[in-house]
């Protein structure tokens, strides 16, 4: 008995940062993401005999840490106890691209387990399927971004819950310039908890509440230039919050700020460029409406040697 779920990655443009409940994973702010199909996990469920389930979690590049192995097992021990049953699975998880390195791979692979054992403990237990609504709140109790990895292209989640938003763009290109594609030091677990201790934190529901709701507004009027502005300035107060945490941390390299520079000009110069943002991590997001394509050439070109996933 084996089943396959494949679920995608999501870039926020409003960050989900700090939360409210820690052990809920409840979020102290609305955040707003565009879904990744390229960039995916897929999570293959095993029934194997025994008391205990068992892990294999690869990325693009290498095995990962006996912690994430925990922090996967854990979610699943507590999706078991939704449909009270005692089944032992072997769990073999794969990204398509790398870990940890601020490409919300914790996003596509809590979404992918989710419905992977959803799936499996409905057929097992004869329990109806769960809503994709139930399944989305079920994941966040694991990875609070992969909620909205369950609605595409645009997600909002907010105290209410998570769902899909009639946006314009829903074909967007995404690029991420892997500027370092190593496993980050501070994990994002970390940062939600240090950045309570900034000075910024205060405030920052606040500022990004109003800022989901003029990006909603910009997008809605499809005000490219307003849209770039406002996620600009977002990732930058989210990035400003670890920058003044206790302890301080920095994902951003020499690189990032010199690449960030160039995309800067670009936008000067020019007038128009991609919707540009970053996660917890060194590596830089790009947007580009489709019919920014042959610019998306010249833009890759003009920044050179990064590696672009
Ligand atoms: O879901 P978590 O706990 O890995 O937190 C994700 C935090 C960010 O990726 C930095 C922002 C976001 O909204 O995805």
């Amino acid at each position: 008995m084996t089943w396959s779920v494949t679920a995608p990655s999501n870039i926020a443009l409003i960050k989900y940062m700090g939360k409210k409940e820690p052990l809920r994973n409840e979020p102290i702010n609305p955040s707003l993401s565009y879904t990744l199909p390229h960039l995916h996990t897929t999570v293959t469920l095993t029934c194997i005999q025994g008391p205990h389930d068992t892990c294999d979690l690869q990325t693009s590049t290498t095995p990962l840490s006996s912690k994430a192995k925990t922090r996967f097992l854990d979610h699943l021990a507590w999706l078991k106890t939704h449909f009270q049953s005692t089944q032992s699975f072997h769990v073999y998880s794969h990204n398509n691209f790398p870990h940890g390195a601020g490409l919300a791979s914790s996003a596509s692979s809590f979404a992918a387990l989710t419905q992977c054992a959803t799936r499996a403990l409905s057929d097992i237990t004869g329990h109806a399927l769960p809503s994709v609504e139930t399944q989305a709140t079920w994941s966040r109790q694991g990875s609070g971004s992969s909620c909205r990895s369950f609605f595409e292209p645009w997600a909002r989640w907010d105290e209410h819950g998570v769902e899909k938003l009639a946006l314009p763009y829903p074909s967007l290109h995404h690029q991420t310039l892997l500027l370092q594609p190593e496993e980050k030091k501070i994990s994002s677990s970390m940062a939600h908890h240090y950045v309570q201790t900034s000075p910024h934190y205060q405030g920052r529901s606040e500022r990004a509440k109003a800022r989901c709701h003029a990006l909603i507004q910009a997008l809605s009027s499809t005000s490219w230039r307003t849209a770039y502005e406002i996620c600009w300035e977002e990732f930058q107060d989210m990035h400003t919050l670890f920058h003044t945490s206790c302890p301080s941390f920095t994902y951003f390299t020499q690189d990032t700020l010199q690449t960030l520079e160039q995309l800067k000009t670009i936008w000067h110069v020019h007038g128009d460029g991609p919707i540009i943002t970053m996660d917890a991590g060194p590596n830089i997001h790009l947007l580009y409406r489709p019919d920014q394509h042959a610019f998306m050439k010249d833009i890759q070109s003009l920044l050179g040697h990064h590696h672009v996933l």
